[in-house]
């Protein structure tokens, strides 16, 4: 025994520089910079009413989403991949509309779709407007010192607003001299929301400047912060990166977001294509398709008792707090369990949220998707893969995609995955698509959501151990367009949410994994390694989980 570990460990010194980590590769999604704009994502919503109007007021403050750009400057070096960054002035504005701060974006995606918002006062009160020009300007940082470019230099300046007013945006311009006054809007105070960074998008920790994205503090469907599209820097020496304010939607005027009717045509434009693993055994089901195989509901000190569930989850227990006074288990009978495990794909029903995002200026449609079973593991040590018998096992399995849509013009801006306990967002430009239709891929066995097919290590991808997560297109898929139910769209105060959706404890029991007993052959080999902090948490003793509504993200921002 101690010999072949021996071979086994020199085996893997030999190959040492064949092991390559897989990870999710975004490399075929670049862009060349004369390929701007290239992408046409198609779009079918009904427009009509406020919702899609082309602009939004706020009450004094109108807003509407400019695409369209002139380049100010550019490098191709540093930021994501190393592609560099390129500044952008927002162009053809509408009558009266005035920026609010220049547009930035990493080389590395492409343009189509990028966005910033300009804003127009409509209060005809001049003595105390909604928007004022700033007084002066502040050099925040120049590219002269960085050996970034060959061609004009870039500047970027701060607007110094008139006071009650504070700078939504930055200026960036390609001279020494300072923007003209007129070039930009301050925003009147109560009109503000604090904003945080939020993606990076060029620069690097140990150089002069670091720019990043720039959204409001708080999110949520009740948040009222307002993202411009605008970025905000942090230059050397300072610790936190510039303040910089978002707007607010004040009064939360919900007029902007999409009726019945339009939802419906937003779901058949824009509701994903889903592709599960070739090799997949267990499959999503309607919850109704669940109860009606005879899944049971536990009471805690009432085990023996179980009882079955009524369709739609009449008899479920309502509201209350995911406090294991309850939990739903599969069918006893070993024979029905193994069936109910396996999912049902004909009966399978996306059932989805609508709700205000970005103080009601976007849409966001969650996609959720119910599996009555996670299956187990796979775990990569380098060049081995080592199938778990148990560990990853858990009984109902809830994940979700997130469709986020602009109220200014209902086009689709991004997508979320979720993938285990964060995700990603993916912008429409990114997407793969086939046909109108964006495809998603449910990764074998654990459900995560992924973009593009291929294998994604969730675990320590240096060492090059972890945890499988294998997307592949096959002939097993889902057009969710076609079987769906809108369970909860409190804004519109017209939907009545399901029984099922208010049962707050755990669609599984709780299981413990034997972890000694399958981690045994990867802690021989990697005795200096601490297993738990590589693998995810959940692995060692998963927890049924709660249904959508009892997440955090059912109310808040998506997690990435
Ligand atoms: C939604 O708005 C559109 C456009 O105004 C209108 O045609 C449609 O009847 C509305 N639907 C509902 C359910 O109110
Ligand atoms: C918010 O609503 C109040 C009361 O209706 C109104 O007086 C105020 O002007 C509104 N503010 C904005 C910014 O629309
Ligand atoms: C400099 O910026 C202006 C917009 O402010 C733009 O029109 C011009 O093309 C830029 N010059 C270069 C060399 O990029
Ligand atoms: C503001 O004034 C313009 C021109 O005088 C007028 O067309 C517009 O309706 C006024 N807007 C408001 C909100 O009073
Ligand atoms: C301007 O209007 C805002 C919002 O109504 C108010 O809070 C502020 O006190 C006003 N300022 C002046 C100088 O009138
Ligand atoms: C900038 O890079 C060029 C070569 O790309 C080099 O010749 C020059 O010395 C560099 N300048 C500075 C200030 O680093
Ligand atoms: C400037 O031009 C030289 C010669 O073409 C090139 O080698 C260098 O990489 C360029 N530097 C930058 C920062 O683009
Ligand atoms: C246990 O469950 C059964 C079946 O639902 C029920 O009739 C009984 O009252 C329960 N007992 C207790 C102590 O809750
Ligand atoms: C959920 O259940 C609680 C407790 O019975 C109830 O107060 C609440 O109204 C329910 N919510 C919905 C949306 O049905
Ligand atoms: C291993 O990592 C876990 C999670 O980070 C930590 O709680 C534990 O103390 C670590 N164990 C050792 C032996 O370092
Ligand atoms: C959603 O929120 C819950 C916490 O309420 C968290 O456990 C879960 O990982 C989150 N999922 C995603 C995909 O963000």
């Amino acid at each position: 025994m101690e010999f072949s570990l021996f071979l086994y460990l020199a085996l893997l010194l030999l190959c040492s520089w064949l092991i390559i980590v897989e990870s999710y590769q975004k490399d075929d999604q670049l862009m060349h910079k004369d390929e701007y704009g290239v992408k046409d994502v198609k779009t079918d919503y009904k427009k009509g009413g406020d919702f899609a109007s082309g602009s939004i007021n706020l009450g004094g403050l109108e807003l509407c989403q400019i695409s369209q750009f002139t380049e100010v400057w550019r490098t191709d070096y540093g930021g994501p991949e190393d592609f560099g960054v390129t500044f952008f002035e927002a162009s053809s504005l509408p009558d009266g509309f005035s920026i609010l701060g220049s547009y930035a974006q990493a080389n590395n995606k492409p343009l189509f779709g990028g966005w910033v918002l300009a804003a127009k006062d409509n209060q005809n009160e001049s003595s105390n407007g909604t928007l004022k020009m700033p007084v002066d300007y502040t050099l925040v940082w120049s590219s002269e010192s960085m050996n970034v470019t060959n061609d004009s230099n870039g500047y970027i300046w701060l607007p110094s607003p008139p006071d009650g007013y504070s700078a939504v945006g930055l200026v960036v311009t390609n001279s020494t001299n300072k923007p003209p006054l007129e070039k930009v809007r301050c925003v009147r105070s109560d009109l503000l929301e604090s904003g945080e960074q939020d993606e990076w998008i060029w620069g690097e920790g140990t150089g002069q400047i670091i720019v990043y994205g720039l959204r409001p503090t708080t999110r949520g469907t009740n948040a009222l912060g307002v993202q411009v599209g605008t970025f905000v820097v942090q230059v050397a020496g300072a610790d936190t990166p510039l303040p910089l304010f978002c707007l607010k939607n004040v009064n939360f005027t919900l007029a902007y977001m999409p009726n019945a009717t339009q939802i419906e045509a937003l779901v058949q434009a824009h509701s994903p294509r889903i592709y599960f693993h070739p090799d997949e055994d267990y499959l999503p089901s309607s919850v109704d398709w669940l109860f009606s195989k005879g899944a049971l509901l536990y009471q805690k000190g009432n085990e023996s008792n179980p009882i079955s569930i009524q369709p739609n989850g009449l008899n479920l227990p309502q509201g209350g707090t995911d406090d294991g006074a309850y939990w739903l288990d599969l069918p006893i009978d070993e024979g029905a369990k193994d069936e109910v495990k396996k999912g049902d794909l004909q009966s399978a029903t996306t059932y989805l949220h609508i709700k205000p995002m970005l103080g009601a200026t976007f849409t966001d449609i969650s996609i959720w998707i119910f599996y009555p079973f996670n299956g187990p593991a796979t775990a990569k040590v380098q060049l081995i893969n080592i199938h778990f018998k148990k560990l990853g096992e858990h009984i109902g399995d809830w994940e979700h995609v997130t469709l986020r849509i602009s109220n200014f013009n209902g086009e689709l801006w991004r997508v979320y995955f979720s993938e285990h306990d964060k995700g990603t967002w993916v912008n429409a430009a990114e997407l793969e698509f086939e046909g109108t239709k964006f495809v998603a891929y449910s990764s074998l066995h654990g459900h995560a959501a992924y973009p593009k097919p291929g294998l994604v290590l969730q675990g320590d991808t240096e060492l090059g151990i972890g945890l499988r997560n294998d997307a592949a297109k096959s002939n097993i898929l889902m057009d969710t367009d076609s079987n769906y139910e809108i369970v909860s769209a409190e804004y519109l105060g017209t939907i009545v949410e399901p029984p099922w959706l208010n049962f707050s404890r755990k669609w599984g029991p709780k299981i413990s994994n034997n972890i000694a007993k399958e981690f045994g052959f990867i802690h021989k080999l990697f005795p200096g390694v601490n297993l738990t902090k590589v693998f995810p948490d959940g692995l060692f003793g998963e927890d049924g989980p709660t249904g959508p509504k009892w997440k955090n993200n059912w109310s808040g921002d998506e997690v990435i």
